[in-house]
């Protein structure tokens, strides 16, 4: 087994595996071993919104295995893959920190071997909100995690709530095959004046980054009023969209109030509804919830 040391005050002891066949022995292993395994799958350049994440596994688990993977099928052909934010030796060392055992790096040709040809695809959920902007992108999300959970075979698998969408989806999928794993969701972390973390938060100017607080503020104002009594969908997301679209780089893509699981719109506000939007912030994507 390959290891690395990580070198920024992390604990030393992290593994680094590349390769398929490496990721599935150093999983067995740990399963013969007894270990409770979990899982936290990301594309890296992590933040404390991730760190967060992997802390959640490692009080839920024995080891825990972080991938890092920019997951090119997710990506639509005008988006950001090329660019995307990219810093390994960073990621190694704030995963070691956080609690990670093993860090799976796999390389695109590794995932996508030639002559890969499955996709998997969740009906409905996907031709909403994200999905109805970004055509595919969902398809890639739910193929790398399928493939992701066969490669490591965790008991469980740690999502975070602020793609709200995504954590339904993976949810749908992993019940619909009958995969063997727990899927858990931790909750959004925000920076001290709200915005929810983000690797794209980076591709912000200053100007940008102040116009992209209106997010998380109307949100919390939708909260409130609700809080207060409204129950009406329209009226709150009128005021969402009002709100964000007051801010001169910001446009709303769509603003939604559905049911956090089944991803239906509701006719009332409730328990359980999920106001989910997403805003283009000058040339960045951001997307964001709450859930009542
Ligand atoms: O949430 C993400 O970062 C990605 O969509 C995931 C789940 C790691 C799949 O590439």
């Amino acid at each position: 087994m390959r290891a690395t040391r990580g070198s920024r005050g992390g604990r030393g002891l992290l593994k680094r595996i590349t390769s398929v066949e490496e990721m599935r022995g150093e999983a067995a292993t740990l399963r013969k071993a007894g270990q409770v395994v979990g899982l936290v799958p990301t594309m890296g350049y992590l933040h404390e919104g991730h760190l967060s994440l992997i802390r959640l596994a490692r009080e839920l688990s024995d080891s825990v295995v972080v991938s890092v993977f920019v997951n090119p099928t997710q990506f639509g052909p005008s988006e950001d893959y090329e660019r995307y934010p990219r810093d390994l030796a960073r990621d190694a060392d704030l995963a070691e920190e956080a609690g990670c055992d093993v860090l799976f790096v796999p390389g695109a040709s590794e995932m996508y071997p030639d002559g890969h040809a499955t996709v998997v695809h969740v009906k409905g959920l996907t031709d909403k909100l994200c999905g109805a902007f970004r055509p595919g992108h969902f398809d890639g999300v739910c193929t790398v995690v399928a493939k992701l959970l066969n490669i490591v075979r965790p008991d469980l698998a740690v999502f975070g709530q602020k793609d709200g969408q995504q954590a339904a989806v993976i949810r749908r999928m992993a019940a619909d095959l009958d995969m063997d794993v727990s899927i858990e969701i931790g909750e959004t972390v925000r920076e001290a004046d709200g915005l929810a973390m983000s690797s794209r938060n980076s591709y912000l100017s200053p100007a940008e980054r102040a116009d992209a607080l209106a997010i998380s503020g109307a949100l919390t104002e939708a909260k409130v009023r609700y809080e207060a009594g409204e129950t009406d969908p329209a009226a709150v997301l009128d005021g969402v969209r009002s709100a964000i679209e007051e801010r001169p780089s910001a446009t709303v893509q769509y603003a939604a109030a559905v049911d956090r699981f089944t991803l239906e719109d509701v006719g009332v506000l409730g328990p359980g509804t999920m106001i989910a939007v997403a805003v283009r912030v000058g040339g960045t994507r951001l997307i964001d919830n709450i859930v009542l």
